[in-house]
């Protein structure tokens, strides 16, 4: 059967990027028989300026009726001054709201291509692969009373709640063990138990899930400690599971290890594989336009829906093996590019990737 998915390229480099991930899309159809249709739809400013809302009704419709969902990005200055309530970052929250999509999985791994890329040196990150796993749908994202006010003092004040339910953390959690059984058993769970009640539930939780998983080598980590570990030594992690906000930016952190923000890719999902697949990284206004966007984040998404979402192994590799051979050939966008390498812009990295799939098939 034809599966459908919503392309949501949203801001910024956002459609610059998607362009990219819709050509090797493009090429799986015509190469490798991949029966797939793709619609589009406004997200982000971009629905802002079109609809005065950065999430329509007929976006969500199209992505609920969707068997899966492609984002490219969203945010930007122009935006800023917005109220918060119509910001092009509430089209992007409220989508995994809706949906659901309480799991997301940012994998970061480092290509042997681009350990000079990375600002760490390369013995710290050669061979790194790491999965973080961030909770997405709660905490102080989500949680109520949130807002800004005046104090009796005539003070302005501004306020967010941190909160989580045991279930939402017992259902991330055991999402947390189960990928670990898949990799190398080790978890290693994020708080801030020191400091934070919701934290400190946070460990308790997973404490008791880890009892259902006694294969699973469970540690436990508070996030400034993880922050720096990161940097010192990030080949000690495996998987890491932790709460909305600091999987915000653990994972960019993590990012910078593989050499650039511009080659993570992402996952979110719901109870059911049901997901919306983004770059980890943002709209990037300061190149928008400038056709040197690095699109392998979002080709890596599409691979990891293939994957996730259409448990499609085959083509996820074949899309995976296209990036390698495309950076085995020395093409690099700006971000990671290295003396003696090809510097290319958008539109070519696209063009290699798809060239090398092509190839892949003789
Ligand atoms: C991310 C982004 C988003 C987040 C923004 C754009 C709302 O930084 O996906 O990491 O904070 O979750
Ligand atoms: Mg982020």
């Amino acid at each position: 059967m034809t599966k459908k998915i919503a392309v949501l390229p949203g801001d910024g480099i956002g459609p610059e990027i998607v362009a990219e991930a819709l050509k090797v899309l493009d090429c799986l159809k015509s190469e490798f028989g991949l029966r797939i249709e793709t619609e589009q739809a406004l997200i982000g400013g971009a629905a802002y300026d079109a609809k005065g809302t950065p999430f329509p009704a007929e976006t969500l419709a199209l992505s609920k009726e969707s068997d899966s969902i492609l984002l490219g990005a969203v945010g930007g200055p122009k935006w800023e001054p917005l109220d918060y309530s119509v910001r092009p970052e509430r089209g992007l929250l409220g989508m995994r709201s809706e949906l659901d999509l309480f799991v997301n999985l940012r994998p970061a791994i480092l290509y042997p291509q681009l350990e000079d890329a990375s600002t760490l040196k390369p013995e710290v990150v050669s061979g790194l692969d790491i999965m973080i796993l961030r909770e997405l749908t709660g905490g102080i994202y989500f949680g109520q009373p949130r807002g800004r006010r005046i104090n009796g003092n005539g003070e302005r004040e501004g306020f967010n709640t941190l909160i989580y339910s045991e279930s939402e953390i017992r259902r991330i959690a055991r999402i947390g063990f189960q990928i670990a059984q898949k990799r190398s058993n080790r978890l290693c769970s994020v708080d801030k138990a020191n400091v934070l009640e919701c934290t400190e539930l946070w460990r308790e939780v997973v404490i008791e899930v880890g009892k259902e998983y006694p294969d699973v080598a469970l540690s436990h980590i508070y996030v400034d400690n993880a922050a720096m570990q990161l940097v010192r030594n990030p080949k000690q992690f495996d998987v890491m599971l932790t709460d909305n906000m600091f999987g915000d930016i653990l994972s960019d952190c993590a990012a910078m290890l593989t050499g650039s923000i511009g080659m993570l890719p992402s996952a979110s999902l719901d109870q059911n594989g049901k997901g919306m697949y983004e770059p980890i990284h943002g709209s990037a206004p300061d190149i928008t336009g400038k056709g040197i966007a690095n699109p392998i984040a979002t080709i890596l998404s599409l691979a990891m829906m293939l994957r996730y979402s259409f448990d499609d192994g085959a083509n996820a590799v074949r899309v995976e093996k296209a990036v390698l051979s495309a950076l085995d050939s020395g093409f690099r966008t700006a971000d990671i590019y290295s003396a003696g390498t090809r510097r290319v812009g958008t539109v070519e990295m696209g063009d290699a990737i798809v060239a090398a799939l092509r190839t892949s098939r003789q």
